[in-house]
């Protein structure tokens, strides 16, 4: 009779070995400014501001960074006046739709950087 632990101890230097890089690939592949609206079954926004100042994904990113809110915020949407902060990746928060007024970012994103107006 063949033990389990034989069976794994055979297997499972192929399976580190497939499945290592799907999660260094997991943690490098970031959504960022994908248009949509939330998944159907998502949980929706933990935290919504509406104002157009911090509607930008610089100010956004830089809400979703703060201490107090950094533990539960993965990702971000700016659109329509506001920024909306979720507890899921982008990947998992968006329902890809082009014509919709929502963009979505991982926290991780590089966004352009705040632009400062001057008359
Ligand atoms: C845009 O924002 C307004 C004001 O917060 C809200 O009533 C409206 O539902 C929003 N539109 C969409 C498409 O989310």
């Amino acid at each position: 009779m063949v033990s389990t632990s034989a069976i794994l101890s055979v297997v499972s230097p192929f399976l580190l070995a497939a499945l290592l890089p799907l999660a260094a690939n997991a943690q490098a592949a970031l959504t960022c400014g994908v248009l949509g609206w939330d998944a159907l079954g998502a949980a929706p926004a933990f935290y919504a501001v509406n104002n157009p100042a911090s509607a930008t994904p610089a100010a956004c990113k830089k809400l979703c960074q703060t201490p107090s809110i950094t533990p539960k915020c993965a990702s971000f949407a700016v659109g329509n006046s506001s920024c909306l902060l979720y507890t899921n990746s982008a990947a998992n928060q968006v329902n890809a739709n082009t014509g919709s007024l929502y963009a979505y970012y991982d926290v991780n994103c590089a966004v352009p950087a705040a632009v400062a107006f001057s008359a």
